[in-house]
């Protein structure tokens, strides 16, 4: 009689302890809760997800400077315009700043100076824009912080590495490297004399062509595959105006009449 107790009371409580689980389980189970696009009969309109409160702005989306967070301004023909403005004064700390951005996230294709021949153009990739031509000089500051947003051809974005306001000292420090590169006796201050980079450079026992401008080397790997229809899609110029890509190296394309010479492959091939 005992054992038969016993084993009564073992099944009972293994029973209560069983419910008391799944009792608890069922609970975590069925609370109540919207389920992503899925609807919903306790609004009068069954949307589960609620439209956001009017005139309400989510905390830190605060975004009222248009110009500063995308780079553009609405014209007055309602086109969007760039500028040639920076949002914010240029001080000697942000110039820094920007140097300091530009040589960590521009520098491996567009160089230090700037030229768009950095090491992976040296490697390979498609020759990056030379910030010191004509044609990036006429651009306006704001395209600059537009390219980084935005990324162009074969350029990536720099949105999630650089800040809004990084993209900005970015932006007025490739003036400040323009400036480096084009500057004048005039631009040196009363009093102090310049000196040229070819004496210098001699003055530290650095070779002759250091102070010239400086080409792809002749190692640098070629960019167009042999067969373009293999296809590198972003190697064709995204700027009608860029010059062909040159590829020390390359094997003259073929006379006309007996082949047709290699084309670039044209971008979103
Ligand atoms: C991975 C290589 C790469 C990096 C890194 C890179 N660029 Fe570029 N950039 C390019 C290439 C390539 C082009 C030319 C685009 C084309 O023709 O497809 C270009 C073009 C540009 C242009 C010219 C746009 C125009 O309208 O002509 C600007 C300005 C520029 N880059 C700025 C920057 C800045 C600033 C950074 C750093 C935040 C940067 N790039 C980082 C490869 C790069």
């Amino acid at each position: 009689m005992n054992t038969t107790f016993t084993r009564k009371l073992a099944l009972v409580a293994a029973a209560a302890s069983l419910l008391a689980v799944v009792g608890c389980r069922q609970d975590m189970h069925d609370q109540p809760k919207f389920i992503p696009q899925r609807g919903t009969e306790f609004f009068a309109d069954h949307r589960s997800a609620r439209p956001q409160v009017e005139n309400t702005i989510a905390r830190g989306q605060l975004k009222e400077d248009s110009y500063f967070y995308t780079g553009t301004v609405i014209a007055a023909n309602g086109y969007k315009e760039e500028r040639n403005e920076l949002p914010f004064p240029a001080t000697v700390a942000v110039l820094e700043r920007g140097q300091e951005r530009f040589n960590i996230y521009c520098t491996p294709c567009h160089s230090r100076v700037g030229n768009g021949l950095g090491a992976i153009v040296q490697r390979g990739y498609k020759q990056a824009a030379n910030l010191q031509d004509q044609v990036r000089r006429a651009q306006p500051l704001s395209h600059y912080f537009y390219v980084m947003s935005h990324g162009y051809g074969a350029m990536p974005d720099y949105s999630s590495q650089l800040t809004p306001e990084d993209r900005w000292a970015v932006a007025a420090y490739i003036r400040a490297l323009q400036l480096s590169q084009d500057a004048t006796a005039a631009d040196v201050p009363t009093g102090t004399k310049p000196q040229s980079l070819t004496n210098l450079a001699a003055a530290k026992g650095l070779p002759s062509s250091f102070a010239g401008p400086w080409d792809i080397p002749n190692t640098a790997v070629q960019a167009y595959p042999a067969n373009k229809n293999e296809g590198t899609p972003g190697m064709a110029p995204a700027y009608p105006v860029d010059p062909k890509v040159f590829i020390p190296n390359q094997a003259a394309p073929a006379k006309s009449g007996t082949a047709k010479p290699a084309e670039a492959p044209k971008a979103g091939n």
